[in-house]
Order: C-alpha cells, then structure tokens, then sequence
C-alpha cells in the first residue's frame, strides 16, 4: 500500500536519489572556476573570458576542432555500437552541420580554413576509442560537450563575436526550436538510459568528468592562444 503513495522510480530518478542528470551537472559546476560560474570551487590559471584577447585564427582552430568533435560524437550515436547510443540520435543540439556553414562562412570571408589541430585529433579518437570500451565515459562526455556549448559555449562565442567578428552570429549558437526543450527532452534520456546503471558505473562515469574539462579546455585555449 505504501508502494502505491511512492513517485515511479523513472520520475523520482533511480536508486533513490536525485535524477542522474543533476549528478552529472553537480560534478560539472564543481570544475568550473570561480571567475566562470556561480557554482564554480576551482581557482582560475587563466585569464577570464572577459579579458580573452581572441584572434581570428585561433577561434577557427577551434571551431575546426570543435567541428570535429561533434561530428566524432554524432557519428558515433549515428552507428549505436551501443545499441542505447541510439536514443542519443537527432536531439536537435547536433553541431557539426551549423559548424560547416560556419566554416563556409569564413572561407567566403576570405580566410583559410585550418586542418584540426592535435587537441582537436586527440580528443576525437579519444571520443572513438570510449564509445566502444566504456560507454558510461562516453556520455560523460556526450553529456558535457553538448552541454557546456549551450551555457559557456554561448557566452564566449558572444564575447569573441563582440571583439573580432563584428557581432556576427554564428550559426554554431543557433538552434532550431526551443533550446530549453531540445536540453530538457536530453537530460531525459540521459536519466532514463543512467536508470539501468548500477552505482559504480554511475560514479565512473562522473569520474570522467575531469577528462571531458581538461580536453574541451584545450580546444577552448585555442581561442586566446
Ligand atoms: C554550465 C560557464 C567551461 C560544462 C555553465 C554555466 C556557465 C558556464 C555560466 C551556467 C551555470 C548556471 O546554470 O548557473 C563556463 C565558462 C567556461 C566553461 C565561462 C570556460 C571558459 C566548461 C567546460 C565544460 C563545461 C570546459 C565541460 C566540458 C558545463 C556544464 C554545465 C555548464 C555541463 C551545465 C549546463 C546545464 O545544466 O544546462 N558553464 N563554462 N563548462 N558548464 Fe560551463
């Protein structure tokens, strides 16, 4: 009778807890820096974004990188060598696309399009290699470098278009339909799919979460340097 009064596990989030998705953010802003978010414990080594001196070549070098990087990751949801890869398809926050109109962008602007950079590379196999031998690593991943380009992403992409590219509004920060929404339906999944996890695959794939910082920091660097 009890049972009948308690939310479904689905809702209330497995194990009892709070939904895993909140985990994962927790884990998330714990890394930020004090300077880059409210919730941010982390001392900052480098200069605020707001004192980012940005250059059209290093921004390219990291859209190139970037740009590769989401097409690394919707290749691989595309392939679903996880079959539950498959629930992570057309989300609506795929990036590659409006990154190669981007980059088409530039070219028309008559700026050479760079190849990716070893951050870039490496970060990509690295993506290929846990897809395949640790699939709560990858959405760790998954999760954070889709994420952090909706919140961060957004807000340094505004500043360095503020400084060199004459508020041009790329369409890397542009979506169709409801950001909110397209984040939500994700964060969904995400909890569904982490529901049939048990606690230590849940922990490891918070544990990643300090590897997806430090890549995406080196694609991130690339801006200013
Ligand atoms: C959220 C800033 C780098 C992952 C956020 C938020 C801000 C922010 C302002 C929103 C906080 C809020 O909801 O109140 C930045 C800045 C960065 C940066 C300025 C670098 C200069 C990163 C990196 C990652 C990351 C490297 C991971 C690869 C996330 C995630 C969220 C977040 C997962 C939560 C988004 C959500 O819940 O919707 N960040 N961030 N961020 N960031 Fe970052």
């Amino acid at each position: 009778a009890a049972a009948a009064t308690e939310m479904a596990p689905a809702a209330r989030g497995e194990g009892g807890g709070k939904p895993f998705v909140d985990e994962m953010r927790a884990v998330a802003m714990r890394l930020h820096t004090k300077d880059q978010a409210r919730e941010g414990e982390k001392e900052p080594q480098a200069p605020p974004v707001a004192r980012w001196e940005p250059t059209v070549e290093g921004y390219l070098r990291f859209l190139v990188d970037s740009k590769l990087v989401f097409q690394t990751l919707e290749d691989i949801v595309d392939r679903a060598a996880v079959p539950w890869y498959a629930e992570f398809r057309n989300t609506g926050l795929e990036r590659s696309e409006p990154l190669k109109k981007d980059l088409e962008w530039f070219t028309e602007q008559g700026h050479t399009i760079p190849e990716p950079t070893a951050a870039g590379t490496a970060y990509a196999s690295y993506l290929e290699e846990l897809s395949e031998k640790d699939p709560q690593a990858f959405i760790c991943h998954f999760y954070n470098v889709y994420f952090a380009h909706t919140a961060g992403g957004r807000m340094i992409g505004k500043k360095v278009a503020e400084k060199i590219l004459d508020k041009k509004e790329l369409e890397f920060y542009k979506w169709e339909g409801t950001l909110s929404q397209l984040l939500q339906n994700v964060r969904i999944t995400l909890n569904q799919v982490a529901s049939s996890w048990s606690r230590e695959e849940k922990d490891h794939c918070l544990e990643e979460t300090e590897k997806s910082f430090a890549y995406s920091g080196d694609l991130l660097r690339q801006i200013f340097t």
